[in-house]
């Protein structure tokens, strides 16, 4: 997260004012819960700022919990077959994820790692303005250039709940942690924005189907990263930027595999499309030109992902790629999405069984996932839909999915048609 952080202050310009004297570093949630902070029992109509957002997050969102899982049973399974030095509690390899986990020298108040992950883990560290960001006249970005992170910018924010929930670098969930145990991660920005309890005014213009949009180019963008890194480095190949269910399946439930059959030899194990799946048809809309050369860079990748010993290749076709896509998420970022636009997309999705028949299951989640996006951004705006037949086709979907193993994309293909709104 630390990683995170330095590069987002990176980006940020010089600061306007005299920087503060110990900027960037991390204050602890207990400085930020006075009643006339964030610590109100109730929301207050004070300010544009609900002032409740302490509570909302202790009591109900699973981020002031996220390092009590790390004493469950299945992280135990995880740490004995990971071979971790000691338990997952006190393992950096995972709190680095399930609590705020910094070093000493980056405190300056009190941070307990039974705090979880607190404001700071998705706000930026506070020590820079904390006690300047509520005084009268000082503005959002002057907070920014003292290190709070920029959440109002979908891309920042995208890849700060990416960092996490795909990984980077410095911290990730690979095919030893979830052969380990460790759940599949799976990630769709706007529907986990409103899985998380709100504690901002909602229904702004920079969620929803934007970020719905945004959030698939920055994690097609981070999986290049990921990906690119990891044919470079020692941990190649890599399993997790592949479909599992390549490797892992039946030989029982074989016949539609038999039917469909294999585009090069039998056995050589796909890149997963999952994040450029649904992406596709968005680049298609602001660049028909980079969808076709994307697509083209795509192929070659997943070949030489398949070849399995073509590392230079590998890391060749994901940087032009990954090259590509800085200068298409601006341009995504600024699509605007009127309802018929919404409507025709949730067609071009639904009309798309062809290509689901050949992705993986995890593409098709992320089609799912973003017909609920697009649809709900209908629903919010006409309640009636939720009882309406594709509220009711989009849940199928969903039914559909949740038994990974027995996925079928014959039957998905089949039943995305009836997502059409
Ligand atoms: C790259 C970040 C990352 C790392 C590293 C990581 N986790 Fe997780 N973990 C997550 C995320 C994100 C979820 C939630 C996934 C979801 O629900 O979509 C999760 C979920 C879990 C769950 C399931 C929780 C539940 O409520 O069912 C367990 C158990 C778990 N992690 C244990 C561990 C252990 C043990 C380690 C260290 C060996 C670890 N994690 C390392 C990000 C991480
Ligand atoms: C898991 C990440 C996460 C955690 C943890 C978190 N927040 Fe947030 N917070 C967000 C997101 C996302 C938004 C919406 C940002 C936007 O759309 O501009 C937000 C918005 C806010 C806002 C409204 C800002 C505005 O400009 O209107 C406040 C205030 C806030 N958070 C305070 C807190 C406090 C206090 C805590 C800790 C008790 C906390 N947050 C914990 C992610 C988080
Ligand atoms: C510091 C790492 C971290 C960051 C940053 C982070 N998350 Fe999480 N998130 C987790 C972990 C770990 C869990 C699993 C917690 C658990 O199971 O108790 C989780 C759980 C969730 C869940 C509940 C998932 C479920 O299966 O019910 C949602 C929703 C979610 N995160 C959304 C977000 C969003 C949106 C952002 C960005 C604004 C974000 N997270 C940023 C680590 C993170
Ligand atoms: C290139 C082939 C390959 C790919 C791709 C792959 N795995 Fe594996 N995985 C293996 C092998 C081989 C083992 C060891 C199996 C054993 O010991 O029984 C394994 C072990 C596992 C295990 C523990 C043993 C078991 O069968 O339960 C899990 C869980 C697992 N993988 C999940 C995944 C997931 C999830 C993905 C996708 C993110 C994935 N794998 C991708 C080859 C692969």
């Amino acid at each position: 997260m630390l990683a995170f952080t330095a590069a987002v202050a990176q980006q940020t310009s010089a600061p306007a004012d005299a920087p503060p004297a110990q900027p960037g570093k991390y204050v602890g949630v207990a400085s930020c819960i006075n009643s006339g902070c964030h610590g109100s029992t109730q929301p207050l109509n004070a300010s544009r700022v609900l002032q409740n957002e302490y509570y909302t997050w202790k009591d109900r969102d699973r981020h002031s919990k996220a390092q009590f899982v790390l004493s469950n049973a299945t992280s135990a399974r995880i740490a004995k077959n990971m071979r971790l030095k000691t338990s997952a509690e006190k393992a950096s390899l995972c709190l680095d994820c399930h609590a705020t986990n910094v070093p000493e020298r980056a405190v300056s108040g009190h941070i307990d790692i039974e705090d979880g992950i607190q404001c700071e883990s998705c706000h930026g560290p506070a020590s820079g303005w904390r006690d300047e960001h509520a005084q009268a006249g000082w503005t959002h970005e002057q907070s920014v250039a003292r290190g709070m992170i920029d959440l109002r910018s979908v891309p920042t924010r995208g890849s700060l709940c990416l960092s996490c929930h795909l990984g980077t670098g410095a911290k990730e969930v690979d095919h030893e942690l979830i052969a380990s145990g460790h759940p599949i991660l799976a990630f769709e920005l706007d529907n986990y924005t409103a899985n998380m309890p709100p504690h901002w005014t909602p229904n702004r213009d920079t969620h929803g189907v934007r970020a719905w949009a945004t959030g698939q180019a920055i994690a097609f963008r981070d999986s290049l990263d990921n990906l690119s890194r990891h044919a470079r480095g020692d941990k190649w190949p890599e399993f997790s930027d592949m479909s599992c269910y390549n490797c892992h399946h039946s030989l029982r439930t074989s016949q539609w595999r038999q039917d469909r059959g294999w585009a090069g030899r039998a056995g050589l194990p796909s890149w997963s499309p999952q994040h450029w799946a649904v992406l596709r048809l968005i680049v298609g809309r602001v660049a028909p030109q980079s969808r076709a050369q994307l697509d083209e860079q795509v192929q070659q990748l997943a070949s030489r992902v398949a070849r399995m010993n073509d590392r230079d290749g590998v890391v060749s076709a994901a940087d032009s790629a990954r090259k590509a896509m800085d200068d298409l998420i601006p341009r995504i970022d600024r699509l605007s999405w009127s309802e018929s636009d919404v409507r025709a997309f949730m067609n071009a999705i639904a009309d798309d069984g062809d290509y689901f028949l050949r992705a993986d299951v995890h593409s098709a989640e992320q089609a799912a996932l973003s017909l609920q996006a697009l649809n709900s951004s209908l629903t919010r705006r006409n309640p009636k839909l939720l009882r309406g037949p594709t509220t009711r086709a989009i849940d199928d979907l969903f039914t559909e999915l949740k038994q990974r193993d027995d996925y079928d994309p014959q039957r998905f293909a089949m039943k995305l048609k009836s997502a059409r709104p």
